[in-house]
């Protein structure tokens, strides 16, 4: 992979100040902010909505990689578009009409991800595959911080990046949660090229060095 692109989880960041949290990892190298959206439904925590990210877009630097962990995401796309969203991301598992929403993202002027859980299939994708941007592969369960990387989940990377390959899709391939310095370079190998990472860099004295290990720079 000749390019990897680093995705901070501002859910470890310091709520308190979630600005200079954000601008922080951006100076530090991270071209992606991670930002997880979770409802207190799909997932059972709750984070924050679409008015925190109006708020941050006014200060902060970087990619906006939205990750909606929420039932019914599709009451959400606009104002999070308006809101400053770059990339928005939802999970198959919380779609009834899943297509409809790729639509619905793009015609707000976002790129659309796709996001699986470590339980879904990655036949999910197959009929939305050439319609999305990226598509999100949970490499934990999704509502918490912090947990171990499942690693049958790189299987799963490595089949979808052998597929992406052999018919010249332009996706990229996300991962998230559990990914520190070491299991950075098992999913790189697997054929991820977007890494999110939140206690792994959040959790570091030097978040410069911390991103460097997670593209295997050192
Ligand atoms: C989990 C979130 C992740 C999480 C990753 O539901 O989607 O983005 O913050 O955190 P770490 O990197 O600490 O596993
Ligand atoms: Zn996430």
């Amino acid at each position: 992979m000749s390019s990897v692109i680093i995705a901070p989880s501002i859910l470890s960041a310091d709520f308190g100040c979630l600005t200079s949290e954000i601008n922080k990892v951006v100076d530090a190298g991270a071209e992606y902010v991670h930002i997880d959206v979770m409802d207190g439904r799909f997932v059972p925590n709750i984070t924050l909505g679409s008015p925190v990210v109006k708020a941050l877009r006014k200060t902060c630097r970087g990619v906006f990689d939205v990750h909606l962990m929420v039932e019914h995401p599709e009451a959400q796309i606009e104002a999070f578009a308006d809101a400053g969203a770059d990339i928005i991301t939802f999970h198959i598992e919380a779609a009834r009409h899943p297509h409809r929403i790729v639509q619905q993202i793009k015609a707000a002027g976002c790129k659309a991800g796709i996001s699986l859980n470590p339980g879904t299939p990655l036949v999910m994708l197959e009929e939305l595959i050439e319609d999305i941007d990226m598509a999100l592969l949970m490499t934990v369960n999704p509502g918490f911080g912090g947990q171990k990387l499942i690693p049958s989940v790189l299987e799963k990377v490595s089949i979808l990046r052998h597929t992406v390959e052999e018919n010249g899709f332009a996706l990229d391939i996300e991962v998230d949660g559990g990914i520190n310095a070491v299991t950075a370079k098992d999913a790189r190998e697997a054929g991820a090229n977007v890494l999110v990472a939140g206690s792994a860099i959040y959790e570091s004295d030097d978040f410069a060095a911390a991103i460097k290990a997670l593209r295997g720079e050192s």
